[in-house]
């Protein structure tokens, strides 16, 4: 095959990583004709030519057969991803937030024009984890997906409790390595997750899901105390994803959610910027998936996977449909709950209350709550109320 033509929106640290891969690597067969970017006056490695700042070098180029959108700016991602996708080129995109607001019009857009629109990379950055749902767990056995998704948040999470680091200087650390959003809070508050796992849900299960719909807390409310309790239960915490479906294998819930993970688990052991996800299904039981989440190379890796997946005519085929999420949870998980003395959490919001414990720093309630009474419960917007879930399945 001769080499493919890429237009690239975008030179971060994404796309110079993708970039210096094409130029060492012919025998990938593929180059990067133009580079779209914001502005032309900055120092980069790569020759001035290559530069435009008009998105129709790109668009309007019969030559070019693939778009790789690597900016941050997701509605003129979206902008970018229509108009190459009616204009008759493929699209392989990282932008998580693009996809989770626009996956049906994405979807239909690529189908209309006979098209690829690939994203490996937007989620869980190097794990092939969207290419295994469509292809290996394309059958109805599959009972749940979970797992560590967010990069910045793991090494945040690991610096503070292996290095007892401070937040902020954790986060600082996660942006110099180029590892979080350029608005953090979408990491820290588990928004970027959420994006992930929905994306995860609808390759997983069938269903198109709305980020209102997923129980999310993010890792800014954590308080030392529940550090300290984490080691005293042989547990880490860790910021869980988590799709779960019903003995019929329908999606249930969705939560994004501090957890507590008992050391021996993998995803205990699951440190710093790599992600892990735990497939579990009727026959296999549970599979789990490792590797780096975020990063130039990481997600180098999975962009340059869907560039090759693109010259085989490679096209996600949706076999488990595209239905709108309508979330039961009728079910009830395990929680612990803490708050500073002067706080008041409504007991009423457990359905049974296993553990309860009053302190003059911290004081904690422990118990089973229904999924349903805690997606609408203001515990998940309060700043100083830590929410944890018990991973017992
Ligand atoms: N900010 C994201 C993360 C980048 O930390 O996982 C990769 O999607």
């Amino acid at each position: 095959m001769s080499t493919i033509k890429i237009g690239l929106f975008g030179f971060g640290v994404v796309g110079e990583g993708i970039y210096q891969v094409l130029e060492q690597k012919a025998s990938l067969g593929a180059e990067i004709k133009k580079v779209v970017i914001k502005q032309k006056d900055k120092a980069r490695n790569a020759p001035s030519h290559l530069f435009s700042l008009n998105a129709n070098d790109i668009l309007e180029d019969d030559e070019i057969d693939l778009v790789v959108e690597l900016i941050d700016d997701s509605a003129a991602a979206y902008d970018i991803a229509e108009k190459a996708l009616k204009s008759g080129k493929s699209v392989v995109s990282a932008n998580k937030k693009m996809i989770a607001e626009k996956h049906k019009e994405l979807i239909a857009l690529s189908r209309e024009n006979g098209v690829s629109f690939l994203y490996e990379a937007a989620v869980c950055g190097s794990i092939p984890i969207i290419r295994n749902l469509e292809e290996y767990f394309d059958n109805d056995l599959l009972h749940s997906v979970k797992g560590i998704v967010n990069g910045s948040t793991n090494y945040i999470l690991s610096r503070m409790l292996k290095e007892g680091e401070s937040f902020d200087v954790a986060l600082k650390s996660a942006k110099e390595s180029g590892f979080a959003e350029s608005d953090p809070y979408l990491d820290v508050e588990g928004v970027d997750a959420a994006y992930k796992l929905g994306i995860i849900a609808l390759h997983a299960f069938g269903k198109r899901v709305e980020l209102k719909d997923i129980i999310r807390k993010g890792i800014t409310s954590l308080h030392p105390f529940d550090f300290q309790y984490a080691k005293e239960k042989r547990s880490s915490i860790k910021l869980i994803a988590k799709s779960v479906g019903n003995d019929n294998n329908e999606l249930q819930a969705l939560s994004v959610l501090p957890s507590f993970v008992p050391i021996s688990e993998p995803l205990a052991q699951t440190n710093n910027e790599f992600n892990g996800v735990i497939v579990k299904s009727s026959l296999a039981d549970e599979q789990f998936f490792y590797g780096k989440g975020a990063g130039r190379f990481p997600t180098s890796s999975a962009v340059l996977s869907d560039i090759s997946a693109f010259k085989y005519d490679y096209r996600y085929e949706y076999k488990k449909g595209i239905e709108d999420f309508i979330p039961q949870n009728n079910t009830t998980a395990s929680f612990y709950i803490s708050f500073n003395g002067d706080k008041d959490v409504n007991k009423d919001l457990f359905e049974r209350i296993e553990e309860s414990f009053t302190g003059r720093e911290r004081s904690y309630l422990l118990g089973e709550i229904k999924l349903s009474k805690l997606l609408a419960s203001e515990v998940l917007q309060d700043p100083e109320i830590s929410v944890i879930q018990l991973q017992k399945d």
